[in-house]
């Protein structure tokens, strides 16, 4: 046991989510700024520059103008010392954004306050409630014109299933935007843009009992309608409930305008007390605390070619317990090696520092000469245990991938392989054959793009792809059977992942049920494990 526990305890560890828009780049930045770890003055610029500033390592997102990567923030505000997990919005990269959540204790959810729920949004979510992660939601744009407050948290409790507790309440929206009223504090916070490179609003803090002035600053009307908002929201919504937020049971609300900087401040606050320190993770010998255990961490996000220049590979690891040291020996689990973790550091936008040290909460990105798999463990020496591992999630594309020229058969192979180590793609083989022919499958198409753009670029070679029908793909979780003699459907494909497990894949469900009636017993999974 160390006595490092006020390190970790100031640590607060979240990953921030939201569907492609609705302003979490925006909101990050400001949080940023409140850490003082940006110049804001040079910063906000529009969200090309945004994007650049923060993830901007693969030539592919300019391309396409999103976000593929995700990236790792650490900041220090009001004591507490803060890491974010930024999470690429786009729908095809989600499995990397649940390996990323996989990392957090909680969760910041971004929605427009004009759009309300969107499809990502509720992909995303349905992970953290899974999971059983704090969420914490952010409602932005207030500075245009939004729903229905009432019907917004309507929708989130409806579509996401999670109770909803407003922190502070939006008087108004768009060009009417005249703040927010902090239910906690009994006063009305006055809208004010603030986006112009500063910090200091200019805003006014008015009790609600001092009527008159509330009505000199947002008028008689909509000093009425939030009277009367305040006493149906008093007696509808959910009560505060700290151990139901952290259940992961009940979300507070705020509103605000990241762009116009209004409220993010008071999110911050609020949120930096509500969320937990780093919790404790469930390893094969129980739970790990992180306070009273020495040094573990588990990778899950491995990401190559980070910078053109270094052409490198860097694992991610979320450290779970004690305090890490970079001079110290540590055990990979999996790889059964004790070693020194090579140039650990921390990755902030696309700098990166070296680091000393570094306590549970945090993430470090290690060089990684290809010896990481996700999902691995990294403890002391004298340890021996292993983190939970993290699902992979069933492809849903697949593709039979051959290399152009003959000739670079080695590449190829060390190429696919290295990229499926780092989960972007799953790879397979055909069941009786070697790698002559591969198999790949993903979860977003987009996938397909990132592979043949990545051969060519980094490993130099050319590929042809040619598509499979397939569209789901079962583990054959029966360690007796007899693979020779299982009968499926004409349309059925056996093929093997690269542990030699045995798979089937199926160009619809019908397909899978007829193979399961057709072999009594057997049982097929959805989920492989990393
Ligand atoms: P994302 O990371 O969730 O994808 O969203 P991002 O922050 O990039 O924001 C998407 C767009 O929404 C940006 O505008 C951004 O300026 C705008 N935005 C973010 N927060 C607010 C807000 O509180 N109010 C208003 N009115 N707009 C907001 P854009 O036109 O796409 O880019 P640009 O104008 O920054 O170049």
């Amino acid at each position: 046991m160390g006595n490092y526990a006020e390190e970790i305890n100031k640590r607060r560890t979240f990953a921030i989510i939201s569907h492609p828009d609705a302003g979490k780049t925006t909101l990050t930045e400001k949080f940023l700024l409140y850490g003082g770890a940006i110049n804001l003055a040079g910063s906000v610029k529009g969200k090309a520059t945004a994007r650049h500033a923060v993830s901007d390592w693969m030539e592919i997102e300019k391309e396409r103008g999103i976000s593929v990567t995700s990236s790792v923030l650490q900041f220090e505000y009001g004591g507490y010392c803060i890491n974010i997990l930024d999470t690429p919005g786009h729908q095809d990269f989600s499995e990397d954004t649940y390996r990323t959540l996989m990392a957090a204790d909680s969760a910041v959810m971004v929605i427009d306050a004009s759009k309300g729920v969107e499809a990502q949004t509720r992909k995303l979510f349905k992970v953290c409630v899974m999971r059983h992660i704090p969420i914490f939601t952010f409602i932005n744009k207030m500075d245009r014109d939004a729903n229905d407050t009432f019907s917004l948290l309507d929708e989130i409790e409806k579509e996401l299933g999670i109770a909803t507790c407003p922190v502070n309440w939006p008087i108004g929206s768009g060009r009417n935007f005249k703040g927010v009223y902090d239910r906690e504090e009994r006063c009305v916070i006055t809208y004010a843009d603030t986006q112009k490179g500063t910090k200091e609003g200019h805003t006014t803090v008015i009790p609600v009992s001092d009527e008159s002035l509330l009505t000199e600053n947002i008028g008689e009307d909509f000093k009425s309608q939030l009277f009367d908002e305040i006493d149906l929201l008093d007696g509808a919504s959910a009560e505060y409930d700290l151990d139901r937020i952290q259940a992961g049971d009940l979300t507070p609300v705020f509103f605000g305008s990241a762009l116009t900087n209004f409220g993010v401040e008071f999110f911050l606050k609020h949120f930096l007390q509500m969320t937990t320190t780093p919790l404790p993770r469930k390893a094969d010998i129980g739970m790990i605390d992180p306070v009273e255990h020495d040094f573990s961490a588990f990778v899950f996000k491995i990401q190559a070619n980070m910078n053109k220049a270094h052409r490198d590979r860097v694992a991610f690891m979320r450290i779970c317990s004690g305090r890490f040291d970079a001079g110290a020996e540590v055990k990979h689990v999996q790889g059964g090696k004790v070693m020194r973790l090579s140039q650990p550091q921390q990755i902030m936008a696309d700098e990166r520092k070296i680091l000393n040290e570094a306590y549970a909460g945090d993430i470090i990105g290690v060089f990684d000469p290809g010896i990481f798999s996700i999902g691995d463990t990294i403890c002391m020496p004298k340890e021996q245990f292993e983190y939970e591992g993290i699902p992979t999630f069933a492809p849903e594309h697949f593709a039979r991938v051959k290399q152009v020229d003959t000739m670079k058969r080695k590449q190829f192979v060390k190429g696919i392989t290295q990229i499926a180590q780092e989960g972007a793609i799953q790879i397979f083989q055909e069941f009786n054959t070697g790698m002559e022919e591969i198999i790949v499958g993903v979860v977003g198409v987009l996938q397909f793009d990132v592979l043949k753009y990545r051969l060519e670029n980094e490993y130099n070679v050319e590929i042809r792809m040619e598509n499979l029908p397939y569209e789901h793909i079962r583990w054959i979780e029966n360690k007796d059977i007899d693979l020779d003699r299982l009968t499926g459907t004409s349309d059925m494909k056996k093929i093997r992942d690269l542990k030699g497990n045995p798979l089937l894949l199926f160009v619809n469900q019908w397909s899978i049920g007829m193979t399961l009636d057709r072999n009594e017993g057997l049982i097929l999974s959805e989920f492989g494990r990393n």
